[in-house]
């Protein structure tokens, strides 16, 4: 791992969840740990990039050399990630970004009420999609968590997203992906793959950040 590879390149990685608002006591998330992008920020300051993590709410140390902004809900972190795009060479969208959040935020906390209420849940902006689609373009990689059809639903949403490559993460495992100290994935990119067998996530965000340094200087220089 040479600590050269992505110098002089400005990195920015999305991690952790986002937070969803119902009322000013009560959100909707999921189990990311922000784990993984984490340890992909760490890698890429290994590998001489500037680094900036945009997280959503996590229990983490901020790595040494990381530029890190706090984000709440999906809106929040298009807002920073779109504001970053400009000086932005290579984007990786880590974050377990929440597809829907409710129609309404209750400004009163909700009161306990009829056995039965339900929700209206709209959909959230997609974040990677818009970075990839941005004047701007940086090279761009999105991640894939699924429990079924990994590699058909990851290149799908490769060319869907507009991407330069996916990481396709099966998290039906528990001893993988969410929360874990560990991964596997299988990287793809137009014309080509690479299987990422379980290691750490420090090992896997290596992995993945020179196989990303390889295309980027391949493509773009
Ligand atoms: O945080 P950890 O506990 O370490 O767990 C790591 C992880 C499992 C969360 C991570 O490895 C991972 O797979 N992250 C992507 C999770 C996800 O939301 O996947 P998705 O298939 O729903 O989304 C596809 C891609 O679009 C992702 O790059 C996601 O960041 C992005 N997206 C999704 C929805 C949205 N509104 N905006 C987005 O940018």
């Amino acid at each position: 791992f040479s600590s050269g590879l992505l110098a002089g390149k400005r990195v920015v990685i999305t991690a952790g969840p986002t937070r969803e608002a119902l009322d000013p006591v009560r959100y909707i998330s999921n189990h990311s740990s922000g784990k993984m992008g984490y340890a992909l920020a760490r890698a890429a300051v290994d590998a001489g990039a500037q680094t900036i993590l945009v997280s959503g709410p996590v229990e983490l140390a901020t790595p040494d050399h990381v530029n890190r902004i706090d984000v709440q809900s999906a809106d929040d972190m298009l807002a920073q990630c779109l504001a970053l795009v400009a000086d932005c060479d290579i984007f990786i969208a880590c974050a377990a970004v929440a597809d829907y959040r409710p129609g309404t935020i209750s400004t009163e906390k909700i009161k306990k009420g009829p056995e039965k209420i339900s929700l209206e849940l709209v959909r959230n902006p997609d974040i990677v999609a818009a970075v990839a689609a941005s004047e701007h373009s940086p090279f761009t990689i999105g991640f894939a968590a699924e429990t079924n059809d990994l590699l058909a639903y990851a290149s799908s949403k490769m060319e869907r997203k507009g991407l330069d490559m996916i990481v396709a993460n099966d998290v039906s495992d528990p001893a993988i992906g969410f929360n874990s100290d560990h991964n596997a994935a299988t990287v793809l990119w137009p014309g080509g793959s690479r299987v990422l067998e379980e290691a750490s996530k420090a090992t896997i965000a290596r992995d993945i950040i020179r196989l990303i340094a390889d295309r980027v200087s391949l493509i773009r220089d």
